[in-house]
């Protein structure tokens, strides 16, 4: 519910659980008054003190009143170089060559529904779940307009917020900066959590209390990236799972971004998070428009499951678009981690046939299909079948798959171009390049320059005709290298400050291109793992591949990292082989799939090597997800323990919505002498039901919870367990 309240000139956005308030406020300043727990109606500005405070200027219209400035109240969008001190949110390049912006409310208007935003990622529903409030500001003397958009979902809390930037004057104007969310605090006792790591290690999660200054993450690689991720908690220092005040904030975006939490002076804090200013300049001529991507914050009095949670069921009921927010899934087997880009028809129908006989359901022919592509070395650019690998064609091997009674899936990498292609040769001014400048390689590949709409239309046209050719019904969209030397011909000397968000803007393009023509397709997203796991990415790819690290003990920190703002059923999770290719760890062939369960999983390895009994493992672990499906996808997830703590065990847990079936899972770790008797407190129960225990013993969900469950004795590295919580009461 969105308030206006026309005497105090409040805004006031309630959610279930939780309320965020502006007010116009002195010379038409908007200020944040306050974002918590939900309150009744009523004016939060008593929260703000006038007080004359040293090098804190005051507006010109206040004349000699020195109470008022811009650097010591909560702003809603802070400004530029006209008093605030603290972070911007916007800085804009007058013709006059000022980089200054001083914002005054105009004007604000509530409507139902959810504001769309054209040609970027963002939540979506119906006017019964959703409704908008967008609030004009203006700068009078650089004539430009910002619109900022929030949207209010409100039974899972969720606030999202998008701003519209217009040039309504004369002279063309440059955009420096333009965040999505600013978000001000009257306090800075609050601790910072950003998740971060490396390919293959990525969304590990860092806390640290705020300190005086600013602190950030980043990216500057063209994808929000593997080393820190687009979203940030700040929160109570002593908030944990299941208690304090936290707010979690995600940016719907897939390339360069910054998060910055700043602690000032006056023991305020304000988040700041949006397009990376770092070489960002976009040119609004007269009339012209530029929209920021959507962020999305979810604030929680409880702690960082119940936020976890709003989350999960915000993504996969208003991001995920039709028919993947409802549709099920299929277990799927992946040759890569068995074959890589060397195989023939013969041998991926080999590794189909063993997946089909343990009742997988869909076959991925991952990199090495198309043109000269044997190793990571050529091909890139080139998407027509290799015939030599693929005698017959494509719809060949599709046809042998499907006679197994699975569905059939393909890899694409649309961005890239190796220099040993068709392409390239015929093309070499594609690829991002400076002039003058040799382009770096990374993975011995280059970055076609997807800001322009010829290259997006030659890729996307060879593409369609290979996904148009056969029954495919899953894509795997893979991207490979950090941009280097971003610089386009497409655009004037002057605008080259665009092309980082243009590529962007070109792929999502892209991908909403492949969305319509190809609707009935899953396309799982994957950057050398998890090198683009994003909101914006998931507006488009239902799932992405969480990580190339597949060993089951390090993705239980990245898939526990993954799971503070994404839920399960977005997480590409499969079991390899061992020993890992990564980290040449050896875990039980039980343990890896537990851990796969925690997402959309599957299988990555040649299942033909496996013994008899581990056969039967697979088997029943295909079933039993299959059985459990809706509960894992769909339930409630609940985090029992922190894998970074090095405890005993890493346990997680889904629970279903009305609390009556509930699935518990947890993994050891290495074993130790003389270990302690260990139990197992769980979550999310009825305290007053009984629940049977996989089809024998009867427990009380208030003993599960309070005393919890008394796990057996483990003896071995890295076991694992699952418990079938039924309720036995009506
Ligand atoms: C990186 C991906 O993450 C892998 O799963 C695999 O698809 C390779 N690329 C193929 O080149």
């Amino acid at each position: 519910m969105i308030i206006y309240n026309e005497q105090a000139k409040t805004y006031t956005l309630h959610s279930k659980n939780t309320t965020y308030q502006m007010k116009v406020w002195d010379y038409g300043v908007l200020l944040h008054t306050y974002y918590g727990p939900r309150l009744r109606d009523g004016d939060l500005s008593c929260l703000l003190r006038r007080k004359d405070r040293g090098f804190s200027p005051n507006p010109n219209e206040a004349g000699g009143s020195r109470t008022f400035s811009l650097d010591t109240f909560p702003q809603e969008y802070s400004t530029c170089g006209v008093g605030d001190y603290r972070l911007p949110s916007i800085e804009l390049e007058l013709p006059s060559g000022s980089r200054t912006a001083d914002l005054r409310y105009v004007g604000g208007e509530v409507r139902r529904g959810k504001y769309g935003l054209e040609g970027l990622p963002a939540f979506h529903g119906s006017a019964e779940e959703w409704e908008t409030l967008s609030i004009v500001l203006r700068d009078a003397a650089a004539r430009v307009e910002v619109e900022l958009l929030y949207g209010v979902l409100e039974e899972y809390d969720l606030i999202t917020r998008a701003v519209r930037v217009k040039n309504v004057g004369g002279e063309p104007v440059r955009l420096c900066r333009c965040a999505s969310l600013c978000l001000d605090f009257i306090r800075s006792d609050l601790d910072l959590i950003t998740f971060n790591g490396a390919h293959v290690m990525e969304r590990c999660p860092s806390r640290a209390p705020l300190r005086p200054g600013i602190q950030s993450v980043d990216s500057v690689r063209g994808a929000s990236s593997h080393q820190h991720n687009p979203f940030v908690i700040l929160c109570d220092r002593d908030a944990g799972e299941e208690h304090g005040l936290c707010y979690g904030a995600m940016l719907l975006y897939s390339g360069n971004f910054q998060a910055a939490a700043e602690a000032d002076q006056f023991e305020n804090a304000r988040l700041v998070m949006g397009l990376n200013p770092y070489q960002f300049a976009w040119t609004l001529e007269p009339g012209g428009a530029f929209t920021a991507p959507e962020a999305a914050m979810v604030c929680s009095p409880w702690g960082f499951g119940p936020m976890s949670r709003q989350f999960h069921r915000a993504i996969r009921k208003s991001l995920i678009r039709d028919p993947w927010a409802d549709r099920r899934k299929p277990v799927l087997i992946n040759h890569w981690e068995a074959t890589e880009a060397r195989f023939t028809a013969d041998r991926l129908a080999e590794i189909a046939q063993e997946a089909a006989a343990l009742d997988l359901e869909l076959f991925v022919m991952d990199d090495g299909w198309f043109g000269a592509r044997d190793d990571d070395n050529a091909g890139l650019g080139d998407w027509f079948v290799n015939e030599e690998k693929l005698p017959g064609g494509l719809g060949a091997l599709v046809e042998r798959v499907k006679a197994l009674g699975m569905s059939f899936g393909i890899w694409i990498e649309p961005e890239m171009v190796n220099e040993d292609s068709e392409l390239y040769r015929a093309h070499p001014d594609w690829i991002l390049n400076v002039p003058g400048r040799r382009p770096s390689r990374g993975r011995n590949q280059l970055v076609l320059d997807f800001s322009r709409q010829d290259v997006r239309e030659h890729i996307y046209t060879q593409i369609k005709t290979v996904l148009s050719s056969a029954d495919i019904s899953y894509v795997k969209w893979d991207m490979n290298r950090s941009l280097t030397e971003v610089w386009s011909p497409a655009l004037p000397a002057n605008r080259q400050g665009e092309v980082y968000h243009r590529y962007v803007l070109g792929v999502y393009e892209f991908a909403e291109r492949l969305h319509r023509d190809f609707p009935h397709i899953l396309i799982e997203g994957c950057c050398g793992g998890g090198g683009r796991f994003d909101g914006g990415m998931l507006y488009y790819t239902p799932q992405i591949w969480c990580s190339d690290n597949t060993d089951a003990i390090d993705r239980l920190r990245i898939q526990y990292g993954t799971s503070f703002c994404y839920p399960v059923s977005t997480m590409g999770a499969h079991v390899s082989a061992v020993p890992n290719g990564t980290t040449g760890r050896l875990t039980p062939m039980e343990t890896r799939g537990v851990v796969a369960m925690h997402g959309t999983f599957g299988y990555e390895m040649d299942l033909s090597r496996c013994t008899p009994e581990e056969k039967e493992v697979v088997r029943r672990q295909v079933a039993r997800f299959k059985a459990h499906y809706d509960l894992i996808q769909d339930g409630d997830y609940y985090r029992l323990s922190d894998p970074f703590r090095d405890g005993p065990y890493t346990a997680w847990e889904h629970v279903s919505r009305d609390k009556r079936e509930a699935l518990v899972s947890l993994v050891t770790g290495p074993f130790r002498g003389a270990p302690p008797f260990l139990s197992l407190r769980v979550r999310g129960l009825d305290p007053a039901l009984r629940y049977r225990v996989n089809g024998g013993e009867i427990y009380g969900g208030d003993a599960l919870m309070a005393a919890g469950y008394p796990l057996p004795m483990f003896s071995g590295d890295y076991q694992s367990m699952q418990l079938h919580l039924t309720a036995v009461d009506a």
